[in-house]
């Protein structure tokens, strides 16, 4: 029997986001059937230090991390010695890109390190000086001038040019990350904007060619990512989340926080119009210790009135790029502030495009957790390290050189750790 070919890979994917850290691990198997991937486990836990997308406090974040690895640890039983690790934040930044070199070989004939080459030539864009670029994705080849080639390999030409998408991030937001998972005793296999791996994950290829967006609505971020033609065409993150619902309804209600969230959780929707007047919820039964009834009608006024903004948001930066009301397979919602009531509806309502929300595709799950929304980004995590290890089986990895990141930072920071 060939051992190698049905070895098992445990991959991790680890998401530290504003409200909670997760975790999922997937199983790779490389066996008679192709390649497959099981979620084997997933687990969260409460985040501390970590604002916005980024890290407030390094201890904190330590701390929700580690307890999170431990529990995951428990769960599958061996212990977990790297991850893939998700990034996010609004000081994400994408830009536009081109690299061109003239091919290797005297025949022409365009091979992989070509490919490798074109597109490392075009990471000397001006990145400013405090970013660092994460990703630089290519979208498409030209080779002597016939254009939109997606795979130029094998093809002869002269001269080979490449357009890429350069994602890059705020260097200190960059490492104090790194700093903060490297404290908790793993590696990193690599830091991969958290919206893409959510994309990858929930729509496929299909949506990707007829353009889609995908919303990531977390706790204190939105993040979208759009497709078309396959490539990616945009990416963003904006500072409103699913908590600004809570606060408004705290301060609507003058209610508590912890009172608020239940509220939302329990008795939130989106569209008030198709709530009676007289539908009254007791907020002593979500703990209030305050013996007062509120309108679920007004509830899902004040839920409607900031996700409309959230859907407005969105709206905006599909008219930056021409497709507001364009994309012909829609919004696809996922991250835990998509579970509101009436979300698909009003968002079909008011950015006049198809609605849906989005779960992962294309693997199987020993848990239940694949169904729920908030672990759209640790799945998708898994997901994105499994493609890579394919690929790079496959093809000798010219894509993880070129979506490598933050080389430097993580060698400094490997230098630093015991
Ligand atoms: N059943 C539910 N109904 C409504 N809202 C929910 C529900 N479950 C979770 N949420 C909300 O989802 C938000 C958290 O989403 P998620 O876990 O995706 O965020 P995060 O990844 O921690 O944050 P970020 O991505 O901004 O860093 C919270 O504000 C929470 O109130
Ligand atoms: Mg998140």
């Amino acid at each position: 029997m060939n051992r190698t070919k049905n070895k098992i890979e445990l991959i991790t994917g680890l998401d530290i986001g504003s409200t909670a850290v997760r975790i999922a691990i997937g199983q790779q198997s490389f066996g008679e059937k192709g390649v497959e991937l099981q979620i084997v486990g997933a687990v969260e836990v409460p985040a501390e230090g970590i604002n916005r997308g980024s890290i407030s406090s390094i201890e904190e974040c330590v701390s929700s991390i580690s307890n999170a690895l431990e529990q995951a640890e428990r769960l599958v039983g061996v212990p977990i010695e790297h991850a893939w690790v998700g990034i996010s934040g609004t000081h994400i930044e994408s830009q536009e890109s081109r690299g061109v070199v003239a091919v290797a070989k005297s025949n022409g004939e365009i091979a992989e390190e070509d490919v490798a080459r074109a597109v490392e030539a075009s990471r000397t864009v001006a990145t400013p000086l405090n970013y660092e670029i994460l990703h630089v994705l290519p979208r498409s080849f030209t080779v002597d001038g016939q254009t939109g080639i997606k795979d130029p390999v094998g093809m002869t030409g002269i001269r080979l040019e490449v357009e890429t998408k350069i994602i890059q991030g705020v260097t200190q937001h960059i490492k104090n990350l790194t700093k903060a998972v490297y404290r908790t005793g793993i590696d990193i296999d690599d830091l991969v904007l958290s919206i893409l791996a959510v994309g990858d994950t929930v729509v496929t290829s299909r949506q990707k060619d007829l353009g889609v967006a995908v919303v990531n609505i977390g706790g204190s971020t939105t993040s979208m990512i759009v497709y078309e033609e396959g490539d990616i065409i945009h990416t963003a993150v904006f500072p409103i989340g699913s908590e600004h619902i809570t606060n408004d309804l705290a301060i609507g209600l003058r209610s508590p926080i912890d009172v608020a969230e239940r509220i939302k959780i329990e008795y939130g929707a989106c569209i008030p119009k198709n709530i009676s007047k007289k539908e009254m919820v007791d907020l002593s039964s979500v703990g209030g210790g305050v013996n007062e009834t509120v309108e679920l009608k007004y509830i899902a006024e004040i839920i409607g009135a900031r996700m409309e903004e959230i859907l407005e948001r969105i709206n905006t930066e599909l008219m930056k790029i021409g497709r507001s009301g364009l994309l012909p397979a829609g919004i696809v919602f996922t991250g835990g502030g998509a579970k509101l009531s009436g979300l698909i509806d009003l968002s079909k309502e008011k950015n006049r495009l198809p609605a849906s929300l989005g779960y992962p595709i294309d693997l199987v799950s020993i848990t239940d957790k694949v169904n729920n929304l908030s672990f759209a980004t640790a799945i998708g995590l898994v997901k994105w390290g499994a493609n890579i290890n394919q690929r790079g089986r496959g093809r000798q990895s010219r894509i993880k050189s070129v979506e490598r990141v933050s080389g430097q930072v993580k060698n400094w920071f490997k230098s630093l750790v015991p």
